[in-house]
């Protein structure tokens, strides 16, 4: 597929077919994933793609769990209509064929070399940068998503599950010192996909001269 039509194409997909996404197919879409930009040319990701249905619901389940803790039931501006939302949003993982979850170890830069003789430690930098270490992340993640649409697949970014960011590590053995960062669930969609309509490009753009 051409590249324009493989970045209009891509749109969020959140329901899918049964169809299996083999594992040469979710490795490809990491070997593209893994072709972004990375600070300082450190490849601090990481991939774990989980298709075993038992785990999925594992995982499901504590990020249900964790959203009854955070959401709290006696608030009357959160409706159920919301809960059902945000539960929707947060755990579609467990319908799709594949979840990939994405790992990333810290990343050292030039100046964390001479840290000792600045005033600012590796965080503090890292917060005055403009997170890279997130931003490296997200270069993949855009490049895993238009890879799966490359493939004839669907993806959908999420970060909706990270809020049991600890209770998912331990039940895909995230070890230090990565950190789960994001989940994509892949698979075929189960319906004809329509891109969202796109804010017009001279509203969003300008030319400094
Ligand atoms: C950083 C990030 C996190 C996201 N997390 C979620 C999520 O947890 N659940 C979800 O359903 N969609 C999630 N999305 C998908 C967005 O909702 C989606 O990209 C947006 O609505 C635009 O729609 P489109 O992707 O179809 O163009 C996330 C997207 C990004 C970039």
């Amino acid at each position: 597929m051409e590249f324009i039509e493989v970045a209009e194409k891509r749109t969020s997909v959140r329901s899918f077919t049964d169809e299996p996404v083999p594992a040469d197919k979710l490795k490809e879409m990491v070997r593209i994933a893994a072709t972004a930009p990375c600070i300082g040319g450190k490849e601090t990701w990481k991939f774990k793609a989980v298709t075993n249905k038992a785990v999925m619901k594992k995982m499901a389940d504590v990020v249900k769990t964790k959203y009854k803790e955070v959401l709290p039931g006696n608030d009357e501006r959160i409706t159920e209509n919301t809960k059902r939302a945000v539960e929707m949003f947060s755990s579609l993982f467990e319908k799709a064929p594949a979840v990939i979850a994405v790992l990333a170890e810290p990343y050292t830069a030039i100046v964390d070399q001479v840290l000792s003789e600045t005033a600012y430690n590796h965080d503090e930098l890292n917060k005055m940068r403009n997170y890279p270490d997130i931003q490296t992340i997200g270069a993949a993640i855009q490049n895993l998503l238009l890879a799966a649409v490359n493939l004839g697949y669907g993806a959908c970014w999420l970060t909706g599950p990270m809020v049991a960011k600890e209770e998912l590590s331990k039940l895909i053995n995230v070890e230090n010192p990565y950190k789960l960062f994001a989940f994509v669930a892949v698979g075929k969609s189960d319906k004809e996909t329509v891109p969202r309509t796109k804010t017009p490009i001279d509203n969003i753009f300008e030319i400094i001269q």
